[in-house]
């Protein structure tokens, strides 16, 4: 595992993404979002119950306003802040992973 967990050009500008990881030894989803050059990233795993933020796999929901929708409870969170602003987890937010581009690919950046 050399960090990568994904190339650039594969991921659509605003189009969250999904995306498997390793880290602290756990294999993690991730939800990689991409503007231009930057990419925030996020364990896909939601602060109100714990489900997926998809509903399939790589398949995330986002509302007319642009933020993310979690499927099993509606949560909807601002990005790229990852902040919860409605829904059941109002107030908390997705989990950060830290992630650098680098030649044209993603990696974790630790
Ligand atoms: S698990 Fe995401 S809103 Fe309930």
């Amino acid at each position: 595992m050399n960090g990568v967990v994904a190339k650039l050009d594969q991921l659509q500008d605003g189009q969250p993404a999904e995306a498997e990881a390793v880290i602290d030894g756990e294999a993690e989803s991730l939800v990689l979002l991409r503007a231009g050059d930057r990419v925030d990233a996020f364990l896909n795993i939601c602060p109100h119950a714990g489900r997926r933020l998809d509903w399939a796999p790589g398949k995330f929901l986002l509302s007319r306003e642009g933020h993310l929708v979690c499927a099993a409870h509606g949560a909807s969170f601002a990005l790229p802040s990852g902040e919860c602003i409605a829904g059941p987890c109002k107030g908390d937010a997705l989990r950060r992973v830290d992630v650098a581009v680098q030649d044209g690919e993603v990696r974790l950046a630790r």
